[in-house]
Protein backbone atom coordinates (compact mmCIF):
# COMPACT_ATOMS: atom_id res chain seq x y z
CA UNK A 1 0.00 0.00 0.00
CA UNK A 2 1.31 3.44 -0.76
CA UNK A 3 0.82 6.39 1.28
CA UNK A 4 1.06 9.77 0.51
CA UNK A 5 -0.07 12.97 2.59
CA UNK A 6 0.11 15.64 -0.09
CA UNK A 7 -2.40 16.58 -2.56
CA UNK A 8 0.05 17.17 -6.04
CA UNK A 9 1.76 13.56 -4.98
CA UNK A 10 -1.20 11.75 -4.97
CA UNK A 11 -2.78 13.60 -7.80
CA UNK A 12 0.71 12.19 -9.74
CA UNK A 13 0.18 8.88 -8.76
CA UNK A 14 -3.58 8.54 -9.48
CA UNK A 15 -3.48 10.39 -13.06
CA UNK A 16 -0.58 7.91 -14.01
CA UNK A 17 -2.57 4.78 -12.81
CA UNK A 18 -5.71 6.14 -14.95
CA UNK A 19 -3.41 6.76 -17.90
CA UNK A 20 -2.40 3.24 -17.62
CA UNK A 21 -5.89 2.00 -17.81
CA UNK A 22 -6.61 1.95 -13.61
CA UNK A 23 -10.15 3.24 -12.50
CA UNK A 24 -10.20 4.07 -9.22
CA UNK A 25 -12.85 3.10 -6.28
CA UNK A 26 -12.67 5.51 -3.27
CA UNK A 27 -13.59 4.61 0.52
CA UNK A 28 -13.32 8.34 1.87
CA UNK A 29 -13.28 7.71 6.36
CA UNK A 30 -12.30 9.78 9.51
CA UNK A 31 -9.77 6.40 10.60
CA UNK A 32 -11.08 4.00 13.61
CA UNK A 33 -11.01 1.38 11.07
CA UNK A 34 -13.38 -1.68 11.65
CA UNK A 35 -15.31 -4.26 9.69
CA UNK A 36 -17.57 -2.14 7.94
CA UNK A 37 -14.89 -0.07 6.30
CA UNK A 38 -12.82 -2.94 5.37
CA UNK A 39 -15.93 -4.09 3.65
CA UNK A 40 -16.05 -1.17 1.55
CA UNK A 41 -12.43 -1.53 0.32
CA UNK A 42 -12.87 -5.22 -0.55
CA UNK A 43 -15.92 -4.32 -2.66
CA UNK A 44 -13.72 -2.34 -4.38
CA UNK A 45 -11.12 -4.54 -5.16
CA UNK A 46 -13.99 -7.23 -6.15
CA UNK A 47 -15.06 -4.42 -8.65
CA UNK A 48 -11.53 -4.55 -9.91
CA UNK A 49 -10.49 -0.96 -9.25
CA UNK A 50 -7.52 0.50 -7.66
CA UNK A 51 -8.59 1.17 -3.93
CA UNK A 52 -7.70 4.51 -2.55
CA UNK A 53 -8.67 5.01 0.71
CA UNK A 54 -8.63 8.21 2.63
CA UNK A 55 -7.96 8.89 6.41
CA UNK A 56 -9.29 12.57 7.38
CA UNK A 57 -10.63 13.23 10.80
CA UNK A 58 -13.03 16.24 9.40
CA UNK A 59 -13.12 19.17 12.04
CA UNK A 60 -15.79 20.78 10.31
CA UNK A 61 -18.71 18.10 10.30
CA UNK A 62 -18.42 18.01 14.11
CA UNK A 63 -21.26 20.38 15.09
CA UNK A 64 -19.63 19.20 18.84
CA UNK A 65 -16.83 19.81 19.88
CA UNK A 66 -16.38 17.66 22.51
CA UNK A 67 -16.94 14.83 20.52
CA UNK A 68 -14.31 15.77 17.48
CA UNK A 69 -11.94 16.22 20.59
CA UNK A 70 -13.23 12.35 21.61
CA UNK A 71 -13.03 11.04 18.38
CA UNK A 72 -11.17 7.68 18.58
CA UNK A 73 -7.89 7.91 16.49
CA UNK A 74 -5.52 4.35 15.59
CA UNK A 75 -3.51 4.83 12.44
CA UNK A 76 -1.16 2.50 13.16
CA UNK A 77 -3.84 -0.14 14.02
CA UNK A 78 -5.85 1.65 11.11
CA UNK A 79 -3.09 1.21 8.14
CA UNK A 80 -2.30 -2.52 9.58
CA UNK A 81 -5.92 -3.49 9.06
CA UNK A 82 -6.03 -1.73 5.30
CA UNK A 83 -3.14 -3.65 4.68
CA UNK A 84 -4.66 -7.12 5.38
CA UNK A 85 -7.75 -5.57 3.30
CA UNK A 86 -5.86 -5.39 0.25
CA UNK A 87 -6.01 -1.19 -0.17
CA UNK A 88 -3.46 -0.15 -2.60
CA UNK A 89 -3.31 3.57 -1.52
CA UNK A 90 -3.91 5.58 1.74
CA UNK A 91 -4.01 9.53 2.21
CA UNK A 92 -3.77 11.24 5.34
CA UNK A 93 -3.69 14.68 4.44
CA UNK A 94 -3.61 17.34 7.10
CA UNK A 95 -5.56 20.15 7.51
CA UNK A 96 -3.76 22.61 5.45
CA UNK A 97 -3.82 20.33 2.27
CA UNK A 98 -7.87 20.17 2.63
CA UNK A 99 -8.27 23.46 3.76
CA UNK A 100 -5.58 25.55 2.39
CA UNK A 101 -6.80 29.33 3.48
CA UNK A 102 -8.74 28.05 5.73
CA UNK A 103 -12.29 26.20 5.74
CA UNK A 104 -14.40 29.50 5.70
CA UNK A 105 -13.10 29.59 2.37
CA UNK A 106 -13.69 26.82 0.88
CA UNK A 107 -17.00 25.59 -1.21
CA UNK A 108 -19.70 24.64 1.11
CA UNK A 109 -23.43 22.85 0.00
CA UNK A 110 -27.04 23.36 0.28
CA UNK A 111 -28.80 20.21 0.83
CA UNK A 112 -32.00 21.71 1.67
CA UNK A 113 -35.01 19.30 2.75
CA UNK A 114 -32.43 16.44 3.78
CA UNK A 115 -29.97 18.87 5.75
CA UNK A 116 -33.72 19.95 7.83
CA UNK A 117 -34.51 16.06 9.41
CA UNK A 118 -33.09 13.26 11.48
CA UNK A 119 -29.30 14.07 11.64
CA UNK A 120 -29.05 17.61 9.72
CA UNK A 121 -31.84 18.95 12.35
CA UNK A 122 -30.31 16.98 15.67
CA UNK A 123 -26.75 18.14 14.27
CA UNK A 124 -26.86 21.14 12.87
CA UNK A 125 -23.47 21.78 10.42
CA UNK A 126 -22.77 18.43 10.11
CA UNK A 127 -24.07 17.76 6.31
CA UNK A 128 -22.64 21.43 5.48
CA UNK A 129 -18.99 20.02 6.50
CA UNK A 130 -19.50 16.17 5.31
CA UNK A 131 -20.50 17.92 1.61
CA UNK A 132 -17.50 20.23 2.19
CA UNK A 133 -15.17 17.79 2.39
CA UNK A 134 -16.43 15.08 0.25
CA UNK A 135 -15.80 17.36 -2.69
CA UNK A 136 -12.58 18.62 -1.60
CA UNK A 137 -11.62 14.38 -1.84
CA UNK A 138 -13.51 14.07 -4.93
CA UNK A 139 -12.02 17.16 -6.51
CA UNK A 140 -8.47 16.04 -5.43
CA UNK A 141 -9.34 11.75 -5.56
CA UNK A 142 -11.52 11.77 -8.90
CA UNK A 143 -13.07 8.13 -8.54
CA UNK A 144 -15.06 6.46 -10.70
CA UNK A 145 -16.54 4.63 -7.95
CA UNK A 146 -17.35 6.06 -4.51
CA UNK A 147 -18.13 3.66 -1.72
CA UNK A 148 -20.47 4.77 1.51
CA UNK A 149 -22.14 2.06 3.93
CA UNK A 150 -25.36 2.27 4.24
CA UNK A 151 -24.82 2.61 8.18
CA UNK A 152 -24.74 6.56 7.10
CA UNK A 153 -28.15 6.35 5.29
CA UNK A 154 -28.76 9.97 5.31
CA UNK A 155 -25.30 10.70 4.39
CA UNK A 156 -25.66 8.13 1.74
CA UNK A 157 -28.23 10.49 0.47
CA UNK A 158 -26.77 13.74 0.72
CA UNK A 159 -23.56 12.60 -0.64
CA UNK A 160 -25.43 11.03 -3.81
CA UNK A 161 -27.05 14.87 -4.24
CA UNK A 162 -23.39 16.63 -3.95
CA UNK A 163 -21.90 14.28 -6.11
CA UNK A 164 -25.27 15.40 -8.82
CA UNK A 165 -24.61 18.85 -7.55
CA UNK A 166 -20.98 18.99 -9.06
CA UNK A 167 -22.16 16.94 -12.11
CA UNK A 168 -20.27 14.03 -10.95
CA UNK A 169 -23.15 11.93 -12.72
CA UNK A 170 -20.47 9.39 -14.39
CA UNK A 171 -19.19 8.32 -11.14
CA UNK A 172 -20.89 5.82 -9.77
CA UNK A 173 -22.14 5.80 -5.80
CA UNK A 174 -22.17 2.15 -4.42
CA UNK A 175 -23.76 2.04 -1.51
CA UNK A 176 -22.44 -1.08 0.53
CA UNK A 177 -24.79 -3.36 3.53
CA UNK A 178 -24.32 -2.32 7.21
CA UNK A 179 -21.74 -4.38 8.73
CA UNK A 180 -23.02 -5.64 12.56
CA UNK A 181 -21.86 -7.18 15.13
CA UNK A 182 -23.05 -10.79 16.07
CA UNK A 183 -25.90 -8.89 18.50
CA UNK A 184 -26.84 -7.16 15.57
CA UNK A 185 -25.15 -3.98 16.52
CA UNK A 186 -24.27 -1.93 13.82
CA UNK A 187 -20.53 -1.20 13.21
CA UNK A 188 -19.52 2.03 14.22
CA UNK A 189 -16.31 3.84 15.40
CA UNK A 190 -18.10 5.09 18.23
CA UNK A 191 -18.55 1.48 19.62
CA UNK A 192 -15.45 1.53 21.15
CA UNK A 193 -16.19 4.05 23.96
CA UNK A 194 -18.97 2.21 24.86
CA UNK A 195 -18.25 0.76 28.13
CA UNK A 196 -18.74 -2.97 29.29
CA UNK A 197 -22.72 -2.09 30.29
CA UNK A 198 -23.19 0.11 27.68
CA UNK A 199 -22.12 -2.56 25.14
CA UNK A 200 -24.38 -5.19 26.15
CA UNK A 201 -27.52 -3.37 25.64
CA UNK A 202 -26.05 -1.14 22.53
CA UNK A 203 -27.83 -3.83 20.24
CA UNK A 204 -31.78 -2.87 21.56
CA UNK A 205 -31.47 -0.07 18.59
CA UNK A 206 -31.17 -3.51 16.11
CA UNK A 207 -33.69 -4.84 17.90
CA UNK A 208 -35.98 -2.55 17.68
CA UNK A 209 -35.59 -2.04 13.42
CA UNK A 210 -36.01 -5.49 13.11
CA UNK A 211 -39.68 -4.68 15.43
CA UNK A 212 -40.63 -1.89 13.12
CA UNK A 213 -39.35 -4.01 9.78
CA UNK A 214 -41.65 -7.05 11.41
CA UNK A 215 -44.97 -5.10 12.14
CA UNK A 216 -44.85 -3.66 9.13
CA UNK A 217 -48.32 -5.74 7.87
CA UNK A 218 -49.69 -5.58 11.13
CA UNK A 219 -49.04 -2.69 13.12
CA UNK A 220 -49.38 0.94 13.43
CA UNK A 221 -46.24 2.89 13.32
CA UNK A 222 -47.51 4.91 16.14
CA UNK A 223 -47.45 2.31 18.36
CA UNK A 224 -44.08 0.14 17.32
CA UNK A 225 -42.81 4.04 17.55
CA UNK A 226 -43.68 4.41 20.86
CA UNK A 227 -43.18 0.65 22.19
CA UNK A 228 -39.12 1.66 20.86
CA UNK A 229 -39.12 4.72 22.13
CA UNK A 230 -40.51 3.31 26.26
CA UNK A 231 -37.32 0.16 25.34
CA UNK A 232 -34.70 1.95 24.32
CA UNK A 233 -35.18 4.42 27.61
CA UNK A 234 -35.78 1.27 29.62
CA UNK A 235 -32.39 0.32 28.42
CA UNK A 236 -30.61 3.58 29.89
CA UNK A 237 -30.90 5.24 26.48
CA UNK A 238 -32.02 8.95 25.38
CA UNK A 239 -34.01 8.28 21.78
CA UNK A 240 -33.02 11.50 19.55
CA UNK A 241 -35.69 9.95 16.85
CA UNK A 242 -37.24 6.62 15.82
CA UNK A 243 -38.75 7.06 12.43
CA UNK A 244 -39.84 6.14 9.42
CA UNK A 245 -39.48 7.42 5.82
CA UNK A 246 -39.92 7.26 2.32
CA UNK A 247 -35.95 5.21 1.26
CA UNK A 248 -36.18 7.48 -1.59
CA UNK A 249 -36.30 10.84 -0.54
CA UNK A 250 -36.50 10.33 2.75
CA UNK A 251 -39.63 12.03 3.60
CA UNK A 252 -40.72 10.90 6.67
CA UNK A 253 -44.00 8.81 7.14
CA UNK A 254 -46.30 8.53 10.07
CA UNK A 255 -47.57 5.67 9.28
CA UNK A 256 -46.35 1.82 7.18
CA UNK A 257 -47.16 2.35 3.67
CA UNK A 258 -46.25 -0.75 2.21
CA UNK A 259 -46.81 0.60 -1.55
CA UNK A 260 -43.53 2.73 -0.85
CA UNK A 261 -40.09 1.49 -0.16
CA UNK A 262 -39.57 2.22 3.17
CA UNK A 263 -36.76 2.99 5.48
CA UNK A 264 -36.54 3.14 10.01
CA UNK A 265 -34.22 5.10 10.92
CA UNK A 266 -32.89 5.19 14.63
CA UNK A 267 -30.64 7.34 16.72
CA UNK A 268 -30.39 7.36 20.33
CA UNK A 269 -27.70 8.38 23.14
CA UNK A 270 -26.24 6.15 25.75
CA UNK A 271 -24.30 8.11 28.10
CA UNK A 272 -22.13 10.44 25.89
CA UNK A 273 -22.19 8.31 22.66
CA UNK A 274 -24.80 8.80 20.46
CA UNK A 275 -25.37 5.62 17.98
CA UNK A 276 -27.28 5.63 14.56
CA UNK A 277 -28.61 2.52 12.63
CA UNK A 278 -31.04 1.88 9.86
CA UNK A 279 -33.17 -0.84 8.29
CA UNK A 280 -34.63 -1.17 4.53
CA UNK A 281 -38.18 -2.72 5.31
O1 LIG B 1 -18.68 8.72 7.31
C1 LIG B 1 -17.58 9.28 7.55
O2 LIG B 1 -16.65 8.67 8.06
C2 LIG B 1 -17.41 10.74 7.20
O3 LIG B 1 -18.59 11.46 7.37
C3 LIG B 1 -16.84 10.98 5.78
C4 LIG B 1 -17.80 10.51 4.69
C5 LIG B 1 -15.51 10.25 5.64
C6 LIG B 1 -16.59 12.48 5.57
O4 LIG B 1 -15.70 12.98 6.52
Amino acid sequence: MVIFKKNNDINIYISAQVANGRSIGFVPTMGALHAGHLSLIKKAKEDGTLAVCSIFVNPTQFNDKKDLEKYPVSTEADIELLISAGCDVLYMPDVEEIYPGGAANTKTFDFGYLDTILEGAKRPGHFKGVGQVVARLLDIIKPAKLYLGQKDYQQCMVITKLTEMMGLQEMEVVICPTMRESDGLAMSSRNRRLTEPQRVVAAIIYQCLVSIQSKQHIGSFAVVKKECEDLLSAKGFEPDYVALADARNLKLLDNYNTDTPMVALIAAKIGEIRLIDNMLL
